[in-house]
């Protein structure tokens, strides 16, 4: 559980007095009824699946319908606007949307007015009567580049004044491959107009996400993100730091720094003479004149540069996510260890130990290259936490060739594993090959591939015994509700307060470590948002437990 929406930090700009009220009409007449002069504004509610980028998203969407007057409601049945926000990465996530348009068209049965937006990734041009077919409660669907113009669409903006869109609606689109996108500077635009209008609503008062880069350039053959979210379009580097400033001046202790590939930030920007020292190489795929341009060890050097009075740097803690073993240049190597708020901490997904399944799934490294960037990094980087995604059972997948991955696990030791099996994409590259593992054989592949991890992460987590670990806390843990704390196992879960930490005012706190360890404790309330050094007293295979380390 997290302490959700604790503490916004951003200041919501109320609505403007009701001005142009005979605006535009909304571009689509399902959704004509919202407009104000006809009801009072909708409560919405943002249901949000998938990665970090949508959370980030999300975040975007709900400030602007904050800021054009709407109000949060509590659940999707309290709501008369749902904005579903999806994500299309495996069959399941989908289905977990499709499986909730019956609840949705009995809501609508018992509140005519309610209306229901889909957005994500699961939404893409090419698929629009597929779409309707298979999301029937739906009135209207928006592309993730199209998002910023919600408040817009539902006719809201003209009754409340522009929300945050250049201009109003953009618009603007083109076509890669067979993929609608936003023009390549519609994102970054709308986003630093957001911004610069206080309309994201972030969910968290301790740590903000920073979009850096949209979209995808890779080939990965598997996978439909290049297809929902076209092409790379970085956004420009003054826009970003200006961004982390203003997240540094709101109090927020971390940031992260988001893309699909935010190792790849800058190819696409215009090389610029400040930028002149910047050579980076590649190490594979298409190759790029990368001179000039700012990448990602840059952007760092510069969010770090962003320093307090007391010349601490103004943001703690910098992650970045998710980098793609292509991009990882030396320069971004020396960045991580040069830079004190960069965390010791990289996402650096592997997907298979097997050469031969890499070259299908179309990933353009070899394991002796990905082991030498980890070799690269760890010397650089001593306690550096890794950890990779990996997916079992693609197709073709021999036992042989997952058994490499297995042996890659046992070498490389990480941190952390996220493996799912293969679920086909319609439309992408891998449709082409035979999805001939079975389900059970991808069943039993992930189990067996989850039990090797479990003792590795255990012992990883182990190395923190009885040291101890800057946390930052974020969350207030809930009491737990049923006894089973002593079970056997180290369990890192939190344990129950006894009576005099009760009559203390102590509750369970959670956080992260700087290796994003999750970190259990007992403190004051007071503690959210504050970095607490913690002795580390026990260790399970996914979390930590301690105490506030005493100095001195
Ligand atoms: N851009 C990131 C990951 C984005 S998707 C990267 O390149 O690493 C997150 C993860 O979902 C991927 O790393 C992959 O492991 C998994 N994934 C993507 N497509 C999938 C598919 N069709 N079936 C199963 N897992 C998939
Ligand atoms: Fe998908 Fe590959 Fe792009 Fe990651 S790098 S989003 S896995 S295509
Ligand atoms: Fe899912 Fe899209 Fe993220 S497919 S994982 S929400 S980029």
């Amino acid at each position: 559980m997290t302490t959700g929406r604790l503490l916004p930090m951003l200041e919501i700009a109320p609505p403007p007095p009701s001005a142009g009220r005979d605006g535009a009409a909304p571009d689509d007449a399902r959704v004509a009824e919202f407009r104000p002069e006809s009801r009072v504004l909708p409560r919405f509610y943002v249901w949000t699946l998938g990665c970090q980028m949508n959370r980030s998203d999300s975040e975007e969407m709900a400030g602007r319908l904050l800021a054009a007057g709407c109000a949060e409601a509590a659940s999707m049945d309290a709501a008369d606007l749902v904005v579903i926000n999806t994500c299309a990465i495996r069959e399941a996530a989908e289905a977990k949307v499709i499986g909730r348009q019956g609840e949705l068209a009995k809501l609508k049965h018992a509140n005519p007015s309610m209306r229901v937006v889909m957005t994500g990734c699961a939404v893409r041009e090419m698929d629009r009567e597929r779409l309707d077919h298979r999301f029937p409660a739906v009135d209207l669907f928006l592309r993730p580049d199209q998002e910023p113009e919600l408040v817009d669409r539902l006719g809201l903006a003209s009754a409340q004044g522009p929300v945050g869109l250049l201009g109003g609606s953009s618009g603007a689109t083109t076509v890669v491959g067979r993929t609608v996108v936003g023009v390549a500077d519609h994102l970054s635009g709308t986003r630093a107009s957001a911004i610069e209008g206080g309309a994201v609503h972030r969910s968290s008062a301790v740590s903000a996400w920073l979009p850096i880069i949209y979209g995808c350039d890779k080939t990965c053959t598997y996978c439909i993100v290049p297809f929902s979210r076209g092409p790379e379009r970085s956004r420009p580097f003054d826009q970003i730091v200006d961004e982390a400033r203003s997240i540094a001046s709101h109090g927020y202790r971390e940031v992260t720094l988001l893309g699909q590939n935010v190792n790849s930030y800058g190819h696409d920007l215009a090389p610029e003479a400040r930028f002149g020292h910047v050579r980076t190489e590649r190490w594979a795929g298409r190759q790029l004149d990368l001179g000039s341009r700012p990448d990602l060890a840059e952007l760092i050097r510069a969010i770090d540069g962003l320093r307090t009075a007391d010349g601490s740097p103004a943001i703690s803690r910098l992650r970045f996510i998710t980098s793609h073993p292509w991009d990882l240049s030396d320069r971004l190597i020396a960045a991580m260890a040069d830079c004190p708020s960069v965390c010791e901490a990289l996402h650096l997904p592997v997907q298979s130990g097997d050469d031969a399944v890499l070259r299908r799934m179309g990933r353009q490294y070899t394991i002796e290259h990905y082991l030498e960037r980890l070799e690269r990094i760890r010397e650089a980087v001593p306690e550096l936490a890794i950890s990779t995604d990996v997916i079992v059972g693609f197709c073709g997948e021999a036992e042989a060739q997952f058994d490499s991955t297995l042996r890659l696990l046992e070498r490389v030791r990480y941190d952390q594993v996220f493996a799912a099996a293969y679920s086909e994409r319609p439309g992408t590259p891998a449709t082409h090959l035979a999805d001939d593992v079975s389900s059970e054989v991808k069943r039993r592949r992930l189990n067996q591939l989850l039990a090797l991890q479990e003792p590795i992460g255990l012992e990883r987590n182990q190395s923190w015994l009885g040291r101890d670990v800057e946390v930052l806390v974020d969350t207030i843990v809930p009491p737990r509700t049923h006894e089973h704390d002593d079970d056997g196992d180290v369990s890192s879960e939190p344990r129950h307060l006894d009576e005099a930490q009760q009559g203390s005012g102590l509750v369970h706190l959670s956080g992260r470590s700087r290796g994003n360890k999750l970190v259990h404790l007992t403190g004051p309330a007071g503690w959210l948002g504050s970095l607490v050094d913690v002795r580390i007293q026990h260790a399970g295979a996914y979390a930590l437990r301690g105490a506030p380390a005493t100095h001195g």
